[in-house]
């Protein structure tokens, strides 16, 4: 499930989290940078608004929905981070846009 970083290994990539740049090693997953960034909860339920953080972060749970570079609902632990990708918090349902 978790694979340890190879030793040396220092590269790291900026990506920004909530309008914040935040530095994550390279291969991170978009759930390690929110939660790097110290934002344990990632998201607000639709019905109750209670917070919601990462939990299983093996794309099981859907905790962890997140906007990725304007894309609502994306499973944060199951996308890599790339140089420059905005992440922000999903805030309720997603706002559906017209196709
Ligand atoms: S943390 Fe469970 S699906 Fe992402």
């Amino acid at each position: 499930m978790f694979r340890k970083r190879p030793e040396g290994s220092a590269a790291t990539v900026w990506v920004t989290v909530e309008g914040r740049e935040v530095q994550v090693p390279a291969g991170a997953s978009a759930a390690a940078a929110l939660l790097l960034a110290g934002l344990a909860a990632t998201r607000e339920t639709a019905v109750s608004g209670a917070a919601r953080g990462p939990y299983c972060l093996m794309g099981v749970c859907f905790e962890c929905l997140a906007e990725i570079d304007g894309v609502p609902n994306c499973q944060s632990c199951m996308v890599t981070i790339g140089p420059g990708m905005a992440i922000r918090r999903q805030h309720g349902k997603r706002i559906a846009t017209p196709q």
